[in-house]
Order: C-alpha cells, then sequence, then structure tokens
C-alpha cells in the first residue's frame, strides 16, 4: 500500500449532525467505495479496478498527477463519499474526475465537504482552473456545482451513452476569495 495514502492528514469539518474527516483513499477503501459508486451511478459506475490502478498511478507519479480522498465518520469509519481530481491537460487546470456521496448521507454537507477540500488543494498547487462534466439531465449535481461556486462553460452533445446525453462542461477559477458559498451562474454556455 502506497506509504503516502497512509500517512496523508486528516481534516475535521463539520458535517450535518456528525463530524466527517477528510482522508487521502487507500487501497483497503476501494470495495466500499465502489459499492457506493455502484450506488451512486448503476451501469455507468467505475469498476473496482479503475480504483485501484487509479490509486497506484497517482501514488508512483511524480510530480504529482492527481488524488482520491474519502470523507470518513471519524469513530466508526464508515465512509460517506469519496472524491477524485487528475490534472488537466493544459498546464496548470484540474479535472474532478469523480464525486459520490452515499445516498442516505447527501444533503448533510458531506460533498460540500470533499469539494472544498478538493478546492484548497488545488489553490495549494497552484492550480487555476478547476474543470468538471455532468450529465445534462443530473439537476442535483447541477446545482451542488453551481452552490459551490463553478459555472457552466459549455456542453459536448451526445457525450454521455445509455442514454445518449450530453454532458455540460462546468468550471471554478481559483481566484482568491471564499471557497464555499460564492453563488454560481444558472446559466448554460454553448460550446
Ligand atoms: C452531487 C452530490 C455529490 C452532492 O453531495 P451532498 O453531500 O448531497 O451535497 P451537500 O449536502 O454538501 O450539498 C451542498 C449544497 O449543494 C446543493 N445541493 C446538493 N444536492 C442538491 C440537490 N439534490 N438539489 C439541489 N441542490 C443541491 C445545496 O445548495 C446544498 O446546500 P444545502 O443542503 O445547505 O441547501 C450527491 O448528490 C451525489 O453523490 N450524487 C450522485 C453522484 C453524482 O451525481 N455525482 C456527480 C457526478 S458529475
Amino acid at each position: 500500500m502506497p506509504r503516502k495514502t497512509l500517512a496523508a492528514p486528516g481534516l475535521d469539518r463539520r458535517s450535518g449532525p456528525s463530524r466527517a474527516r477528510i482522508r487521502r483513499m487507500a487501497l483497503r477503501d476501494v470495495p466500499p467505495v465502489s459499492a457506493m459508486e455502484a450506488a451512486c451511478f448503476g451501469a455507468e459506475a467505475w469498476p473496482r479496478e479503475a480504483f485501484r490502478e487509479l490509486l497506484v498511478a497517482f501514488a508512483q507519479a511524480r510530480p504529482s498527477r492527481g488524488g482520491l480522498w474519502v470523507a470518513e465518520e471519524p469513530r466508526s469509519g464508515e465512509i460517506l463519499g469519496y472524491v477524485g481530481v487528475e490534472l488537466s491537460a493544459l498546464r496548470g487546470e484540474m479535472d474532478v474526475i469523480n464525486i459520490g456521496v452515499a445516498p442516505e448521507r447527501r444533503r448533510q454537507g458531506v460533498g460540500r465537504l470533499l469539494l472544498t477540500w478538493v478546492l484548497r488543494h488545488c489553490r495549494r498547487q497552484g492550480v487555476s482552473l478547476l474543470w468538471l462534466r455532468v450529465r445534462a439531465s443530473n439537476r442535483s449535481a447541477r446545482a451542488f456545482y453551481r452552490r459551490l461556486g463553478f459555472e457552466a462553460r459549455g456542453r459536448f452533445g451526445a457525450y454521455y451513452r445509455e442514454p445518449d446525453e450530453a454532458a455540460i462542461i462546468m468550471a471554478r477559477e481559483m481566484a482568491p476569495g471564499p471557497i464555499y458559498g460564492r453563488p454560481g451562474r444558472e446559466t448554460e454556455g454553448a460550446a
């Protein structure tokens, strides 16, 4: 198991009724995380191997090319959600490659905790722009991202399959200022 994963510092933040902690995802987290991924994304879920391979690749990459983290309940160790980012092909920019929260733990601030962590991580890495893609019909995720300061920047037609659907491309600039609570624009740009 990569040492970096085990030694990653945790973060305590108020998250709904209980406290949640962010730490780096470890290989031992792959079974519960992939079960949560299946609950979040059904047929589109990443297979277990994808998490494993990415964890190993991220741990070996020099310089760092991305990371995966989990939010956990510190006393029970229950995993509440997960998030991943990867350096984009464009220098100085990153992509949110995955985020999911256990269905029974949603609307308790876990997603916000995870994404706020990612935003801080990006700032520390000197990343100027964070990108993501989201299914056009995923209204809850789009509302969530807007709440976290992302703006719609464009759309890729028929990007997703089964059902065929456009991806909305959203971005957040990492200008100095508050990380959480910046109102996002409601409108979509055109690609
Ligand atoms: C999107 C997701 C990660 C959000 O996680 P969460 O822990 O429920 O989000 P939070 O509780 O931190 O929400 C923060 C804010 O985002 C907004 N928000 C979150 N879910 C929302 C929803 N379903 N409808 C409208 N706004 C929502 C709200 O403003 C919320 O603040 P509030 O609860 O004080 O009103 C979660 O719904 C999820 O796992 N969805 C399935 C997987 C998915 O679609 N991932 C994104 C793929 S691109």
